[in-house]
């Protein structure tokens, strides 16, 4: 019998048979503002656990090293299991959220150059902002994991930007997290849209979750059209 090792938000995560191997369920569940709003939305997990998939094999075949091991149905995968580093690792594009509210700049408008942001992952907390000399002295992370990090950061984005280029999305921003794997330092958790700004650009329509966080209608036609031109530009059917 597989245990649940984590339950999240958006995911729980079972412990397998195999001591190194973590099956990842996706979940309908949408929250916003850390928790406090809820809902259930029918689709959601399946649509984001695609959308994970075809990102993190790309990006695999891109050279970076990442947990992401199958997908064994619509809204489950399996992983490697590592040992989470517990920071979230924001990279901004564009100014938009938190951002453009904390430094009352305006929406939509280009960074100068992409903006690398750390949070500290805790609910009881909200999350609060950290950085680096923080990091290392509570022994989050070490300089040279941070290093590597930025590193592996910033040439994700680069990736990444260019793949949505190719689908008429701009990439706004994004939140991802790592972990330790047999001392190297690999992507885990997911990329969906769930945790990430994506913009048709010639509407400048968000789809991605600011849809359910703004309170603007259904998420799930936004996100079925980014994996339909995922697929697509993948050529997968
Ligand atoms: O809200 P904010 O502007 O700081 O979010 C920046 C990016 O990080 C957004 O793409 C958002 O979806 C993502 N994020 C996340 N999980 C959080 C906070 C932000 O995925 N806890």
């Amino acid at each position: 019998m597989e245990q649940l090792i984590y339950e999240g938000k958006a995911k729980d995560v079972y412990q397998t048979s195999d001591n190194e191997v973590l099956r990842i369920v996706y979940k309908n569940q949408a929250t916003a503002l850390n928790g406090k709003r809820m809902e259930e939305i029918s689709g959601k997990g399946s649509l984001n656990c695609q959308i994970s998939n075809i990102i993190f094999a790309y990006l695999a075949e891109n050279g970076i090293k990442t947990h992401f091991i199958k997908n064994v149905s619509k809204d489950e995968q399996l992983v490697k299991k590592t040992n989470i580093i517990p920071i979230e690792f924001v990279l901004r594009n564009v100014i938009s959220g938190s951002f453009a509210r904390k430094f009352n700049q305006i929406e939509g408008t280009k960074l100068l150059s992409p903006v690398l942001e750390y949070y500290y992952k805790s609910d009881a907390l909200d999350d609060p902002v950290i950085n680096e000399s923080q990091i290392f002295a509570l022994k989050f992370a070490t300089e040279l994991e941070i290093i590597e990090i930025k590193k592996q950061v910033l040439l994700i984005n680069q990736l990444l930007v260019q793949l949505f280029k190719k689908i008429n999305i701009d990439l706004i921003d994004f939140k991802l997290e790592f972990g330790r794997y047999h001392g190297a330092i690999i992507l885990a958790d997911e990329f969906s849209p769930d945790n990430a700004r994506l913009w048709d650009t010639t509407t400048h329509d968000s789809l991605d979750k600011d849809i359910f966080r703004k309170e603007q209608g259904s998420i799930i036609p936004a996100y079925e059209e980014v994996l339909n031109r995922l697929k697509t530009e993948k050529g997968l059917t």
